[in-house]
């Protein structure tokens, strides 16, 4: 079974409740998001692997460590997930970047794909899939398993706020992937969205309605 992580880091704690408020704009909402997600990149990836080096300071010779390991992907689902993207670039900014677009049909509730595009080489990275909302889990679940189509074998799933719902969906579908949240709320409303949640996140980041 894959491990769920809460990061209850209280700067990330702080910032995700400026982000529920339903009277924040949408140009601090992307702020928010952006400096949430870059701090949820730094606790992801404490288990990075390292490798040491040799280089030289302008005193001497010295061993060093660097990142090594298989190079990472990052994989916002479209539209949300965007908003994350520029967070986790800043901490890793040799990651490469694919998009999977979905939305959520509101009678049906299934995702609907729009748009796909990956690094051709996405089979040999470990990708790092980005949505701030994980409410039924239908969005996340398809795009894990795109991935998956095309050779993916090492992912992991970031969200801002999670159902328990949406954690389970994951949990059953795809044991391997491993969920970090910042809040696992309550419970979906009778339109699945995450209650008390922060609303419709991509409303909220692109100013639309
Ligand atoms: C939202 C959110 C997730 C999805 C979560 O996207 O960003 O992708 O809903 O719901 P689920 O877990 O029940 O699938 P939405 O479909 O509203 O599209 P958008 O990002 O373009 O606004
Ligand atoms: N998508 C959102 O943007 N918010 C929710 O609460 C559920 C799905």
């Amino acid at each position: 079974m894959s491990k769920v992580v809460t990061i209850d880091h209280p700067l990330i704690q702080h910032k995700l409740t400026l982000i529920r408020d339903k009277d924040t704009g949408s140009k601090d909402f992307r702020d928010l998001v952006k400096e949430v997600s870059l701090l949820m990149g730094y606790e992801i990836t404490r288990d990075l692997p390292l490798q040491e080096i040799e280089i030289e300071t302008p005193v001497g010779p010295t061993k060093a460590k660097v990142i090594s390991g298989k190079k990472l992907g990052i994989i916002p689902i479209l539209r949300a997930g965007l908003g994350m993207v520029d967070g986790f670039l800043q901490l890793i900014p040799a990651a490469k970047v694919g998009h999977v677009g979905l939305y959520r049909d509101p009678e049906t509730l299934e995702p609907v794909e729009y748009y796909c595009k990956l690094p051709s080489d996405v089979e040999e990275r470990d990708l790092i899939v980005l949505d701030p909302m994980l409410a039924t889990g239908g969005s996340a679940n398809a795009a894990i398993q795109f991935l998956k189509n095309r050779g993916a074998t090492n992912i992991k799933l970031v969200c801002l706020i999670a159902a328990p719902e949406g954690i389970e969906a994951i949990q059953k579908k795809h044991q391997d992937v491993d969920i970090y949240v910042a809040a696992i709320d309550e419970r979906l409303n009778e339109h699945a969205y995450i209650v008390p949640g922060l609303g419709d996140a991509g409303d909220r980041l692109f100013g639309t309605k």
